[in-house]
């Protein structure tokens, strides 16, 4: 029976490029979508940027753009990666698109009209300043549990402890650096905590099938009841008030959409613009089946509120949560700071091949909810032995006898020992399907693998190489020639989910249409008149080097290749000796950057706000105002909210711009055009704006 499929993966906030945690996502996705279509199914794969919500409005703001703009700006550069990687979505849209707007304002009106919505009228901080509602990511200050300095307003970094932003001892709102003031506002809640939506979730969950276990544990414990028998699943905040940017809730002039509301509903919104009218009927249709693959932050919007949103609102709930870990490299988060995030642009700048990371993804992945781990020596071997070494080798070893002594004709016949070896190849192709459909690729590529060891075993027991020289060996060395090219066929049937670009050119080379599941079982030598193409180069080898330059600060190419003599530290001697009591005179103090904006006019200054700690004669916080000739290196909205090391007693300097009133402390080699990069310092974490660095 031919499936019917709807998959998407999670919707991208558009505030950026895409790391490589999601290109492991849509690979995840990517390669079951061609697998299931291998399998003759019916799929749409659809994805969209997550354009809504307060962060994208402030940071378009601080780039001087529309959210409109700036959304369009990060959409601009998604193609490069998606192609890049082979990734093949249907259709990509923005939940800020006309169908998302009506989509998800339609499904409000549904729930509304079940009694689901209820207005509540809250406090919540308020930055004056900038006469906005402050969501808890904004507001910063002193953890109320351990007294930690520069804390969220939703939980400490130092103890861990979760709290409400109202809690927060000297709060501020990192956007101005305002005290912020509470103020009360009418909010719309998705009942979420009625019985009803309580036992529909319930059964939605438990369905066998609907869901990996160590997710239904997780979100069970919001169906278990509390002291009072009451559900532990709370009404969910779906309004922000303006300035916000989202979707107007119907009936209110400055009310909107919480991001999380209508981000999922993108999914729908996707399909309808890859659809039109036959949207509709598609998502209606039992058949469907929905699937979403989605990260482990993002579970319970998933597994809550978007089914109760879909099935109050009188639509299909998903079949399928796939839910996967995270991507760690050499075993840690990734971080930029730390130089062990991987950017997938220069992965692709410096020449590495995608399928490489498609195939040690594909081989680390399986149907649990488990982080994985890049590791670049393991990439290479992985790689190396298991594409090049064993899979391509097989092709490299017999074609070349083919075309020369055969011009590229396949034998019919084969012999015992070949045929043994290809039913031993074809006998596990369900099994290997199952695998894919299960989600354990990790487990299907080393079945794949196995098979490939079985297929070198019989090219080393045979030697074509060895009867190529011998007289009278025409036929054998024809036949395990042909043997090798049939095996190789049916491997490539197997890959093709991960290696899709290089299938085709296999496709082209063994010269046969677009391979399909069930080509495993076809025999294309049978006829006896089959020929191939004459073997061209399939993959390189990965090399260790190249693929370590992932890590490596950006190197300027006018780099002098000449020895100097003399090597001084960063390009310029250590400088004449003083005494401590000279260094003290030098006060630096740890700062807070409130603020950071670009200077008309100056190609070099960005304009800082700091807060050292310091208070006025009223006892109002006092910011400094610091010209820092930093633009080239750093975007104003990566610094805002960092902590730097500021030289706190140095005369005020007058520029053209204002008064700098101190410096802050960078690094960067003497001859900046051959060795270029500036960096800031930034502290350790647990320093607080104030403390004196000595
Ligand atoms: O966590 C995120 O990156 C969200 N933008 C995911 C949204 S998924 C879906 F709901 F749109
Ligand atoms: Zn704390």
């Amino acid at each position: 029976m031919t499936r019917k499929l709807f998959v998407t993966t999670a919707l991208p906030y558009a505030n950026g490029p895409f790391h490589v945690g999601h290109i492991m996502e849509y690979i995840q996705a990517d390669l079951w979508v061609r697998f299931q279509r291998m399998q003759g199914h019916d799929v749409k794969f659809v994805c969209a940027d997550d354009a809504h919500g307060a962060p994208i409005m402030i940071a378009a703001e601080k780039a001087g753009l529309t959210p409109q703009a700036f959304v369009a700006e990060v959409a601009a550069g998604r193609p490069a990666y998606l192609n890049g990687f082979h990734i093949a979505f249907d259709h990509w849209h923005s939940t800020d698109a006309p169908e998302n707007h009506q989509l998800a304002q339609d499904i409000y009106k549904a729930l509304r009209q079940e009694g689901l919505i209820v207005e509540r009228t809250i406090e919540q901080f308020f930055d004056p300043d900038k006469g906005m509602f402050l969501p808890d990511r904004f507001i910063k200050g002193e953890c109320p549990k351990c007294g930690a300095q520069d804390q969220y307003g939703d939980n400490c970094e130092v103890c861990g402890a979760v709290y409400a932003p109202t809690d927060l001892k000297h709060p501020r709102s990192a956007l101005s650096g305002a005290t912020p003031v509470l103020k009360s506002s009418s909010h719309f809640f998705f009942a979420l905590s009625s019985p009803r939506c309580v036992t529909f979730l319930k059964q939605w969950a438990q369905t066998p099938g609907r869901l990996q276990g160590e997710v239904l544990n997780k979100i069970s414990e919001w169906f278990a009841e509390d002291e009072a028998g009451q559900s532990r699943l709370a009404d969910w905040d779906i309004s922000r008030d303006a300035p916000y940017f989202g979707i107007r809730i119907p009936d209110t002039d400055d009310k909107y959409f919480y991001v999380w509301l209508d981000a999922p509903v993108g999914y729908l919104a996707s399909l309808k613009a890859l659809l039109g009218p036959a949207f509709e009927g598609y998502v209606a249709d039992p058949e469907v089946e929905q699937v979403h693959f989605i990260g482990k932050d993002i579970v319970t919007f998933h597994t809550l509120f978007w089914p109760a949103m879909l099935h109050f609102s009188g639509r299909k709930t998903p079949q399928h949560i796939y839910v996967h870990g995270h991507l760690t490299v050499l075993g840690e988060k990734m971080s930029k700071s730390r130089g062990t995030g991987i950017s997938p642009l220069k992965y692709l700048e410096l020449g590495l091949d995608a399928q490489w990371l498609r195939y040690y993804i594909a081989a680390k992945l399986n149907a649990r909810v488990e982080d994985i781990d890049f590791n670049p020596e393991d990439f290479v071997t992985r790689v190396n032995s298991d594409l090049v070494g064993k899979y391509i080798n097989i092709a490299s070893r017999a074609a070349g006898f083919l075309t020369k002594r055969f011009a590229g004709r396949l034998s019919a016949d084969l012999g015992v020992e070949g045929r043994t070896l290809l039913d031993g190849l074809r006998a596990p192709s369900e099994a290997i399907a199952s695998l894919y459909e299960e989600r354990e690729t990790g487990k299907a590529l080393r079945e794949i693998m196995a098979l490939a060891d079985r297929v070198n075993e019989f090219v080393d027991q045979h030697k074509p190489w060895e009867l190529a020289k011998q007289s009278g060996q025409e036929a054998v060395l024809h036949d395990v020639c042909s043997v090798c090219i049939e095996a190789f066929r049916i491997l490539t049937v197997y890959l093709k989910p991960v290696l899709p670009a290089l299938a085709a050119q296999v496709e082209a080379f063994l010269q046969v249409s677009p391979l399909q599941w069930s080509d495993a079982q076809r025999d294309l030598g049978a006829s006896g008149s089959h020929t191939i193409a004459p073997y061209q180069h399939l993959m390189q080898r990965a090399d260790l080097t190249k693929v370590n330059q992932l890590f490596e600060a950006p190197v300027s190419t006018t780099v002098s290749t000449t020895v100097s003599p003399k090597v001084s530290p960063g390009g310029e001697d250590i400088a004449e000796e003083i005494t401590i009591d000279d260094f003290g005179k030098v006060d630096l103090r740890i700062a807070r950057i409130v603020k950071a904006e670009l200077v008309e006019g100056s190609d070099k200054l960005l304009r800082l706000t700091l807060d050292v700690g310091e208070v006025d004669d009223r006892g109002q916080a006092r910011h400094r105002n610091v010209f820092s000739g930093i633009r080239s290196a750093y975007r104003p909205e990566d610094l805002t909210g960092k902590l730097t090391v500021l030289v706190a007693n140095l005369a005020p300097r007058k520029m053209k711009f204002g008064v700098s009133e101190g410096m802050v402390l960078s690094a960067a080699h003497a001859d900046g055009k051959a060795h270029p990069g500036l960096y800031v310092l930034q502290p350790w974490p647990g320093a607080t704006p104030g403390m004196r660095v000595r």
